[in-house]
């Protein structure tokens, strides 16, 4: 396989483009070229990419098209559709792609087709998603389901939680969808407070069934429904479905693997939303607009996987981002979601991006020489505008940002869609081309004040623009930064597909736990700091003083 290093003449040649860069700015490449906004705008699948504001030439483009050739980019495209191991760390083929392949795609893992099976568990999520729709399905005493409550965390709620938020025009309204995730039992407390246990159903969804916070609040959920039906073991049948690849954890819980929806360890967690994971996103918004989610996913699949680098949305994404975060030098980047059902859509992306590509390490375990992948983070807009976009414009770091907006509004009341689309579009304008000093002082405005009234402008950003946000939308995003994410990893030459680095502090805080639990003083062997912390938590938690000081 192909590892493109700094000494590599590739990266050389976009390092050299970026030098030139540096010196340039957004306002000459626009002026020196009218037809700059056609140029670095591409359409596919239903997303329009507009990146003529990014620092994209002719040339940065062809250079960073090599330099992802060089990287074996359309090699490790089709090792990843055809299933072979890509995730070499954990020897796992990632197969997210397949979960969305039409009924009569071959994909073999271990010399099986496994869309047929995929294809099978979709069938069991709707009819089971039709009888909870519907009412028939029956909780304990009888009454039909009104409250969903899907308990996991990472990737087994953040799809989930996200992609209901996001869809929450095309839902059931009729049944209420709650998503607990932190260890902390206040999501649980909360999120069950106004419910009733006769009609509410628990998706414990997690691919291990192994993880800490999601079989605690599991098991805290069981017990809310076995103390409202007077301990009645089989009330956990009516109450209780599981999500899982590991069907003997599932039964060792006590539900009944009749009720487990599985998927498979080819699927990474961060990728796992049109599997079985999505399961309440289907109850939500039906089988039908599931698979309507899944053909936007699939559509770009098939962008990615066809179309010629240069004119490939997710790989010229990846591209970009690598360039800004690596060439460039820029840590950290925004996603700025113009509709409000996308308000949880940077978290999501959070664990997408940087669960997959937080790395330092590449394939061989040699350190990678530049800067891989940022900090993602964004607020909905125009929300973000009144709060962190002072540091956007005017901060001493630059923040590439990706306004996502969509073309016709769900709910249309006067002018809130025309003034959500034109400060979108203003905020782009405003951080590419700024205001100069000249033209602050030419309003009048006081020499003292000038300087803080002055915009540097040259701030890239990209605008991705949807038609609406149905369903099928959301799966043309979802797709669009999951290959952006491999496109990026693949040019660093890092697993994009393991997560070593969220090992360590599990391991720790196992080790924590019966510390603090232990009746009798423990003997501490951790550093000063963290022993001085236990003290303090096991001194409140005994009855002792409560105050940190
Ligand atoms: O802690 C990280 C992680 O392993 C994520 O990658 C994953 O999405 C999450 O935990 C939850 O894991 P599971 O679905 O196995 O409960």
């Amino acid at each position: 396989m192909a590892m493109v290093n700094k000494t590599h003449a590739a990266w050389h040649a976009v390092d050299a483009a970026a030098e030139g860069i540096r010196r340039g700015s957004l306002a000459e490449l626009f002026a020196r070229d009218p037809g700059r906004a056609e140029r670095f705008t591409t359409s596919a699948a239903g997303l329009l990419f507009d990146y003529s504001k990014q620092f994209a030439t002719t040339d940065v483009v062809e250079r960073l098209v090599a330099l992802a050739e060089a990287a074996g980019l359309p090699d490790r495209i089709e090792a990843m559709f055809r299933g072979d191991r890509i995730n070499t760390t954990e020897q796992r083929p990632v197969l997210h792609v397949a979960l969305r392949a039409p009924r009569d795609a071959v994909i073999e893992v271990d010399g099986r087709n496994v869309v047929p099976d995929v294809h099978d568990v979709l069938e069991r999520m709707a009819a089971f998603a039709r009888e909870i729709r519907s009412g028939t399905w029956r909780g304990a005493s009888g009454k039909p389901i009104r409250a969903v409550v899907n308990i996991g965390i990472g990737g087994s709620d953040l799809g989930p939680a996200m992609a209901y938020e996001a869809l929450r025009f095309h839902a059931d309204r009729g049944i209420e969808f709650r998503f607990v995730s932190n260890v902390d039992g206040t999501d649980f407390a909360e999120a069950v407070l106004d419910l009733d246990p006769s009609d509410t159903l628990f998706i414990v969804s997690s691919k291990t069934f192994t993880t800490i916070e999601t079989m605690t609040n599991a098991r805290t959920a069981r017990e809310w429904i076995l103390a409202a039906s007077g301990g009645d073991a089989t009330a956990v049948a009516r109450h209780f479905v599981a999500v899982s690849t590991n069907a003997s954890e599932v039964a060792r819980f006590g539900i009944d693997t009749g009720n487990m929806f599985g998927f498979w360890d080819w699927v990474g967690g961060r990728y796992s939303m049109g599997s079985a994971i999505g399961l309440s996103t289907m109850i939500a918004i039906g089988p039908e607009a599931f698979h309507d989610m899944l053909a936007g996913s699939r559509a770009v699949d098939e962008h990615f996987r066809t179309a010629p680098l240069a004119a490939n949305i997710p790989a010229l994404h990846g591209l970009l981002t690598v360039f800004n975060a690596s060439l460039l030098g820029h840590a950290t980047a925004a996603v700025l979601p113009y509709d409000q059902y996308l308000r949880r859509f940077p978290a999501y992306l959070q664990q997408l991006t940087m669960e997959s590509n937080g790395k330092r390490v590449r394939l061989d375990g040699s350190p990678v020489e530049s800067p891989t992948g940022p900090v993602v983070w964004g607020e909905p807009g125009t929300n973000g505008q009144h709060s962190f976009y002072q540091l956007l414009h005017q901060g001493t770091v630059v923040v590439p940002c990706d306004f996502i907006g969509c073309l016709r509004p769900l709910h249309e009341f006067g002018q809130h869609h025309a003034i959500l689309m034109a400060n979108m579009i203003a905020q782009a304008e405003a951080l590419a081309f700024g205001k100069p000093a000249a033209a602050v002082a030419a309003e009048g405005v006081s020499p003292e004040l000038v300087p803080h009234r002055t915009f540097p402008g040259n701030r890239p950003s990209s605008t991705i623009l949807v038609d609406q946000l149905t369903p099928r939308a959301l799966g043309t995003l979802v797709a669009l930064y999951e290959h952006s994410v491999f496109t990026q990893g693949v040019v660093w030459g890092i697993n994009s597909f393991d997560q070593w680095g969220v090992e360590l502090g599990k391991v720790l805080a196992q080790r924590i736990i019966p510390e603090l639990e232990s009746p009798t003083e423990p003997v501490l062997g951790h550093d000063a700091s963290t022993n001085a912390l236990i003290r303090r938590v096991r001194r409140a938690r005994s009855g002792g003083s409560t105050d940190p000081s």
